[in-house]
Protein backbone atom coordinates (compact mmCIF):
# COMPACT_ATOMS: atom_id res chain seq x y z
CA UNK A 1 0.00 0.00 0.00
CA UNK A 2 1.22 3.18 -0.44
CA UNK A 3 -0.51 5.68 1.38
CA UNK A 4 -0.54 9.83 0.76
CA UNK A 5 -3.50 12.42 2.77
CA UNK A 6 -4.21 12.86 -0.84
CA UNK A 7 -8.21 13.90 -0.15
CA UNK A 8 -8.41 13.04 3.46
CA UNK A 9 -6.14 11.33 6.03
CA UNK A 10 -5.86 7.85 5.34
CA UNK A 11 -6.08 7.87 1.53
CA UNK A 12 -3.85 4.72 0.11
CA UNK A 13 -3.68 3.23 -3.15
CA UNK A 14 -3.32 -0.65 -3.73
CA UNK A 15 0.18 -1.81 -4.67
CA UNK A 16 -1.56 -3.28 -8.19
CA UNK A 17 -2.73 -0.63 -9.85
CA UNK A 18 -6.61 -1.71 -10.79
CA UNK A 19 -9.10 -0.52 -14.05
CA UNK A 20 -12.43 0.52 -13.09
CA UNK A 21 -15.30 -1.43 -14.44
CA UNK A 22 -16.38 -1.65 -16.70
CA UNK A 23 -12.87 -0.93 -18.40
CA UNK A 24 -11.37 -3.67 -16.77
CA UNK A 25 -13.58 -6.58 -18.61
CA UNK A 26 -14.68 -4.42 -21.57
CA UNK A 27 -10.55 -4.04 -22.12
CA UNK A 28 -9.80 -7.56 -21.48
CA UNK A 29 -12.45 -8.50 -24.02
CA UNK A 30 -11.26 -6.42 -26.41
CA UNK A 31 -7.64 -6.80 -26.12
CA UNK A 32 -6.76 -9.64 -24.48
CA UNK A 33 -5.55 -10.32 -20.56
CA UNK A 34 -1.87 -9.77 -21.22
CA UNK A 35 -2.43 -6.16 -22.81
CA UNK A 36 -5.24 -5.24 -20.35
CA UNK A 37 -2.71 -6.31 -17.85
CA UNK A 38 -0.59 -3.54 -19.36
CA UNK A 39 -2.99 -1.10 -19.41
CA UNK A 40 -3.91 -1.51 -15.67
CA UNK A 41 -0.07 -1.24 -15.01
CA UNK A 42 0.43 2.19 -17.07
CA UNK A 43 -2.07 3.70 -14.24
CA UNK A 44 1.03 3.13 -12.07
CA UNK A 45 3.56 5.74 -13.77
CA UNK A 46 3.76 8.81 -14.26
CA UNK A 47 3.20 10.09 -18.37
CA UNK A 48 6.80 11.26 -19.98
CA UNK A 49 6.21 14.69 -21.05
CA UNK A 50 6.38 14.31 -25.26
CA UNK A 51 6.80 17.56 -27.02
CA UNK A 52 6.70 18.03 -30.84
CA UNK A 53 8.72 20.49 -32.38
CA UNK A 54 7.89 23.29 -34.85
CA UNK A 55 11.07 22.63 -37.05
CA UNK A 56 11.58 18.88 -37.50
CA UNK A 57 15.20 19.57 -39.11
CA UNK A 58 15.66 20.36 -34.85
CA UNK A 59 15.31 17.14 -33.48
CA UNK A 60 18.21 16.09 -32.75
CA UNK A 61 19.29 19.57 -31.07
CA UNK A 62 16.65 19.68 -28.98
CA UNK A 63 16.62 16.03 -27.72
CA UNK A 64 20.33 17.02 -26.55
CA UNK A 65 19.11 20.47 -24.99
CA UNK A 66 16.18 19.05 -23.41
CA UNK A 67 18.31 15.81 -22.60
CA UNK A 68 15.15 14.02 -24.19
CA UNK A 69 15.35 11.01 -26.23
CA UNK A 70 13.14 11.20 -30.27
CA UNK A 71 10.72 8.52 -31.21
CA UNK A 72 10.08 10.44 -34.58
CA UNK A 73 11.58 12.77 -36.37
CA UNK A 74 9.83 16.26 -34.48
CA UNK A 75 9.31 14.52 -31.44
CA UNK A 76 11.00 14.66 -28.29
CA UNK A 77 10.37 13.02 -25.28
CA UNK A 78 11.70 14.20 -22.14
CA UNK A 79 11.53 12.85 -18.25
CA UNK A 80 8.15 12.82 -16.14
CA UNK A 81 7.47 16.11 -14.22
CA UNK A 82 10.40 18.32 -16.25
CA UNK A 83 9.49 22.27 -15.67
CA UNK A 84 7.48 22.92 -18.80
CA UNK A 85 8.04 26.55 -19.50
CA UNK A 86 11.38 26.57 -17.97
CA UNK A 87 12.97 24.21 -20.87
CA UNK A 88 15.29 25.71 -23.48
CA UNK A 89 12.83 26.45 -27.07
CA UNK A 90 9.74 27.20 -24.78
CA UNK A 91 9.66 31.24 -24.63
CA UNK A 92 10.73 30.77 -28.59
CA UNK A 93 7.42 29.04 -29.26
CA UNK A 94 9.99 26.04 -30.72
CA UNK A 95 7.74 23.35 -29.43
CA UNK A 96 4.59 22.62 -27.84
CA UNK A 97 3.50 19.89 -25.20
CA UNK A 98 1.91 16.93 -27.33
CA UNK A 99 1.78 13.44 -26.64
CA UNK A 100 3.05 11.16 -29.38
CA UNK A 101 0.07 9.94 -29.76
CA UNK A 102 -1.90 12.49 -30.77
CA UNK A 103 0.41 13.51 -33.25
CA UNK A 104 0.03 10.61 -35.47
CA UNK A 105 -3.41 11.73 -36.71
CA UNK A 106 -1.77 14.82 -38.34
CA UNK A 107 1.09 13.43 -39.53
CA UNK A 108 -1.07 10.93 -41.43
CA UNK A 109 -1.73 13.61 -43.81
CA UNK A 110 1.35 14.81 -45.22
CA UNK A 111 0.58 18.05 -45.67
CA UNK A 112 2.49 19.99 -47.99
CA UNK A 113 3.23 23.51 -48.17
CA UNK A 114 0.86 25.67 -49.87
CA UNK A 115 -2.21 23.07 -49.53
CA UNK A 116 -5.53 23.90 -48.11
CA UNK A 117 -6.11 21.56 -44.85
CA UNK A 118 -9.32 21.80 -42.40
CA UNK A 119 -8.78 20.92 -39.13
CA UNK A 120 -11.98 20.22 -37.26
CA UNK A 121 -12.60 20.04 -33.86
CA UNK A 122 -9.69 21.78 -33.37
CA UNK A 123 -9.22 23.67 -30.10
CA UNK A 124 -6.82 24.37 -28.39
CA UNK A 125 -5.33 23.60 -31.49
CA UNK A 126 -2.33 20.90 -31.28
CA UNK A 127 -2.83 19.45 -34.32
CA UNK A 128 -3.86 22.58 -36.24
CA UNK A 129 0.16 23.50 -34.59
CA UNK A 130 1.54 20.60 -36.30
CA UNK A 131 -0.43 21.12 -39.87
CA UNK A 132 0.51 24.80 -40.16
CA UNK A 133 3.86 24.04 -39.04
CA UNK A 134 4.64 22.31 -42.76
CA UNK A 135 3.51 25.43 -44.34
CA UNK A 136 0.05 24.05 -45.40
CA UNK A 137 -2.66 26.42 -45.28
CA UNK A 138 -5.06 25.71 -42.18
CA UNK A 139 -8.47 26.45 -41.81
CA UNK A 140 -8.91 25.26 -37.86
CA UNK A 141 -13.00 24.82 -36.72
CA UNK A 142 -14.36 24.13 -33.36
CA UNK A 143 -17.74 24.81 -31.83
CA UNK A 144 -16.58 26.30 -28.65
CA UNK A 145 -15.55 30.54 -29.03
CA UNK A 146 -13.87 29.84 -25.69
CA UNK A 147 -11.49 26.75 -26.57
CA UNK A 148 -10.63 28.55 -29.76
CA UNK A 149 -9.11 31.43 -27.31
CA UNK A 150 -6.34 28.86 -26.37
CA UNK A 151 -6.04 27.95 -30.44
CA UNK A 152 -5.53 31.61 -31.01
CA UNK A 153 -3.08 31.82 -27.70
CA UNK A 154 -1.33 28.73 -29.08
CA UNK A 155 -0.28 29.94 -32.91
CA UNK A 156 0.37 33.51 -31.20
CA UNK A 157 2.91 31.70 -29.06
CA UNK A 158 4.52 29.50 -31.89
CA UNK A 159 4.48 32.07 -34.45
CA UNK A 160 2.53 30.23 -36.96
CA UNK A 161 -0.90 31.06 -38.50
CA UNK A 162 -3.95 29.71 -39.46
CA UNK A 163 -7.42 30.48 -40.02
CA UNK A 164 -9.97 30.38 -37.05
CA UNK A 165 -13.80 29.87 -37.03
CA UNK A 166 -16.30 29.26 -34.83
CA UNK A 167 -18.76 26.50 -35.98
CA UNK A 168 -20.40 23.38 -35.82
CA UNK A 169 -18.62 20.92 -37.76
CA UNK A 170 -21.31 18.93 -38.92
CA UNK A 171 -23.34 21.75 -40.98
CA UNK A 172 -19.64 24.20 -41.70
CA UNK A 173 -20.18 25.13 -45.35
CA UNK A 174 -17.28 27.08 -46.99
CA UNK A 175 -17.09 28.32 -50.31
CA UNK A 176 -14.39 25.49 -51.35
CA UNK A 177 -12.96 21.97 -51.00
CA UNK A 178 -10.09 20.82 -48.92
CA UNK A 179 -6.48 18.82 -50.63
CA UNK A 180 -7.35 17.27 -46.69
CA UNK A 181 -9.36 17.07 -43.82
CA UNK A 182 -8.47 16.16 -40.15
CA UNK A 183 -11.43 15.60 -38.13
CA UNK A 184 -10.75 15.06 -34.02
CA UNK A 185 -14.10 14.02 -33.16
CA UNK A 186 -15.28 14.56 -29.63
CA UNK A 187 -15.01 10.96 -28.28
CA UNK A 188 -15.25 9.38 -24.12
CA UNK A 189 -11.42 10.09 -24.52
CA UNK A 190 -10.30 6.89 -22.60
CA UNK A 191 -7.41 6.54 -24.53
CA UNK A 192 -5.78 9.40 -22.30
CA UNK A 193 -6.37 7.54 -18.99
CA UNK A 194 -2.84 7.81 -18.28
CA UNK A 195 -2.75 10.86 -18.18
CA UNK A 196 -6.52 11.74 -16.78
CA UNK A 197 -7.21 8.39 -14.61
CA UNK A 198 -10.39 10.25 -14.03
CA UNK A 199 -11.99 9.80 -16.72
CA UNK A 200 -12.62 6.44 -16.33
CA UNK A 201 -14.76 6.80 -13.44
CA UNK A 202 -16.34 10.31 -14.77
CA UNK A 203 -17.38 7.65 -18.11
CA UNK A 204 -18.22 4.57 -16.63
CA UNK A 205 -21.40 3.45 -17.62
CA UNK A 206 -22.52 6.55 -19.34
CA UNK A 207 -24.84 6.67 -22.53
CA UNK A 208 -22.74 7.17 -25.73
CA UNK A 209 -25.49 7.15 -27.96
CA UNK A 210 -25.42 10.57 -28.80
CA UNK A 211 -22.14 11.29 -28.89
CA UNK A 212 -21.24 7.59 -31.66
CA UNK A 213 -23.97 9.92 -33.66
CA UNK A 214 -22.16 13.20 -33.28
CA UNK A 215 -19.56 11.11 -34.76
CA UNK A 216 -21.05 10.02 -37.44
CA UNK A 217 -22.62 13.40 -38.47
CA UNK A 218 -19.07 14.90 -37.97
CA UNK A 219 -17.21 12.24 -40.30
CA UNK A 220 -19.81 12.17 -43.10
CA UNK A 221 -19.71 16.00 -43.21
CA UNK A 222 -16.11 16.28 -43.64
CA UNK A 223 -15.94 13.86 -46.39
CA UNK A 224 -18.65 16.37 -48.14
CA UNK A 225 -15.68 18.85 -47.54
CA UNK A 226 -12.62 16.89 -49.53
CA UNK A 227 -11.79 17.53 -52.95
CA UNK A 228 -12.18 14.35 -55.25
CA UNK A 229 -8.67 12.56 -54.73
CA UNK A 230 -7.50 14.02 -50.88
CA UNK A 231 -7.54 12.62 -48.22
CA UNK A 232 -9.70 12.67 -44.39
CA UNK A 233 -7.82 11.62 -41.49
CA UNK A 234 -10.45 10.53 -38.69
CA UNK A 235 -9.31 10.54 -34.83
CA UNK A 236 -10.98 9.88 -31.76
CA UNK A 237 -8.85 9.65 -28.36
CA UNK A 238 -10.87 6.97 -27.38
CA UNK A 239 -10.01 2.80 -26.89
CA UNK A 240 -13.39 2.07 -27.41
CA UNK A 241 -14.46 -0.07 -30.93
CA UNK A 242 -17.41 1.33 -31.28
CA UNK A 243 -15.95 5.32 -31.37
CA UNK A 244 -13.35 4.04 -33.75
CA UNK A 245 -13.02 1.11 -36.05
CA UNK A 246 -16.72 0.87 -35.96
CA UNK A 247 -17.27 3.99 -37.54
CA UNK A 248 -14.94 3.90 -39.64
CA UNK A 249 -16.69 0.45 -40.61
CA UNK A 250 -20.26 2.20 -40.86
CA UNK A 251 -18.74 4.85 -42.96
CA UNK A 252 -17.10 3.14 -45.44
CA UNK A 253 -20.39 0.99 -46.07
CA UNK A 254 -21.96 3.82 -46.43
CA UNK A 255 -19.63 5.65 -48.89
CA UNK A 256 -18.37 4.15 -51.46
CA UNK A 257 -16.19 6.30 -53.40
CA UNK A 258 -14.04 6.21 -50.16
CA UNK A 259 -10.75 3.49 -49.75
CA UNK A 260 -9.05 3.20 -46.65
CA UNK A 261 -5.60 4.45 -46.65
CA UNK A 262 -3.26 1.80 -44.97
CA UNK A 263 -0.74 4.19 -42.69
CA UNK A 264 3.09 2.50 -43.88
CA UNK A 265 5.25 1.61 -40.68
CA UNK A 266 7.05 4.49 -41.10
CA UNK A 267 3.91 6.13 -40.39
CA UNK A 268 3.35 4.02 -37.24
CA UNK A 269 6.44 5.18 -35.89
CA UNK A 270 6.78 3.50 -32.59
CA UNK A 271 3.56 2.11 -32.17
CA UNK A 272 3.63 -1.57 -33.74
CA UNK A 273 1.78 -3.33 -36.67
CA UNK A 274 -1.31 -4.43 -35.26
CA UNK A 275 -1.26 -8.47 -34.18
CA UNK A 276 -5.11 -8.40 -35.99
CA UNK A 277 -7.14 -6.78 -38.40
CA UNK A 278 -10.57 -6.44 -36.98
CA UNK A 279 -12.97 -4.19 -39.69
CA UNK A 280 -13.86 -5.13 -42.98
CA UNK A 281 -11.47 -3.85 -46.15
CA UNK A 282 -13.76 -1.10 -47.80
CA UNK A 283 -14.54 -1.87 -51.53
CA UNK A 284 -12.01 -1.49 -54.01
CA UNK A 285 -12.47 0.49 -57.38
CA UNK A 286 -10.67 1.01 -60.29
CA UNK A 287 -9.87 4.32 -60.18
CA UNK A 288 -8.69 4.15 -56.86
CA UNK A 289 -7.20 1.00 -55.87
CA UNK A 290 -5.48 1.70 -52.20
CA UNK A 291 -5.46 -1.53 -50.09
CA UNK A 292 -7.90 -1.07 -47.14
CA UNK A 293 -7.77 -3.12 -43.83
CA UNK A 294 -8.34 -2.00 -40.77
CA UNK A 295 -5.51 -0.95 -38.22
CA UNK A 296 -4.88 -0.54 -34.26
CA UNK A 297 -2.17 1.08 -32.82
CA UNK A 298 -1.49 -2.09 -30.70
CA UNK A 299 -1.43 -0.88 -26.76
CA UNK A 300 1.78 -0.83 -25.74
CA UNK A 301 2.82 -0.20 -22.23
CA UNK A 302 6.19 2.00 -22.79
CA UNK A 303 4.20 4.10 -25.12
CA UNK A 304 1.63 6.70 -24.41
CA UNK A 305 -2.15 5.77 -24.73
CA UNK A 306 -2.78 5.18 -28.31
CA UNK A 307 -4.94 6.10 -30.72
CA UNK A 308 -7.00 4.92 -33.13
CA UNK A 309 -7.78 6.78 -36.04
CA UNK A 310 -8.18 6.20 -39.84
CA UNK A 311 -6.87 7.93 -42.81
CA UNK A 312 -9.48 7.34 -46.49
CA UNK A 313 -8.86 8.78 -50.08
CA UNK A 314 -11.84 10.14 -51.56
CA UNK A 315 -11.77 8.20 -55.06
C1 LIG B 1 -10.81 16.00 -28.93
S1 LIG B 1 -11.11 17.71 -28.80
C2 LIG B 1 -10.09 18.33 -30.07
C3 LIG B 1 -8.61 18.41 -29.76
C4 LIG B 1 -7.82 19.15 -30.85
N1 LIG B 1 -8.03 18.58 -32.16
C5 LIG B 1 -6.34 19.23 -30.59
O1 LIG B 1 -5.56 18.50 -31.23
O2 LIG B 1 -5.93 20.02 -29.75
C6 LIG B 1 -12.71 17.80 -29.52
C7 LIG B 1 -13.18 19.22 -29.88
O3 LIG B 1 -14.41 19.09 -30.59
C8 LIG B 1 -15.14 20.28 -30.40
N2 LIG B 1 -16.51 20.01 -30.87
C9 LIG B 1 -17.47 19.24 -30.29
N3 LIG B 1 -18.58 19.22 -31.06
C10 LIG B 1 -18.29 19.97 -32.16
C11 LIG B 1 -19.04 20.34 -33.32
N4 LIG B 1 -20.30 19.90 -33.52
N5 LIG B 1 -18.46 21.15 -34.22
C12 LIG B 1 -17.20 21.60 -34.05
N6 LIG B 1 -16.45 21.29 -32.96
C13 LIG B 1 -17.00 20.48 -32.03
C14 LIG B 1 -14.96 20.56 -28.93
O4 LIG B 1 -15.21 21.92 -28.65
C15 LIG B 1 -13.49 20.16 -28.71
O5 LIG B 1 -12.66 21.29 -28.79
Amino acid sequence: MRCWGLLREGVCLPDRPTLPQPYASRWRAAFGPDAAHDLAEALKDQPPLDICLRDPSQTQTYAESLGGQSLLPGHVRVPAGAPVTALPGYDDGAWWVQDIAAGLPARLIDARPGQSIADLCAAPGGKTLQLAATGAHVTAVDSSARRLERLRENLARTGLAADVVVADATTWRPDRQFDAVLLDAPCSATGTFRRHPDVLHLKAGRDTADLLDLQRRLLAHAATLVRPGGTLVYAVCSLEAEEGLAQIEQFLKAHSTWQRAVPSDAERGPFPTPRRATAAPGPATRRCPVAATAFRFTITRALTAPVIDARFRNC
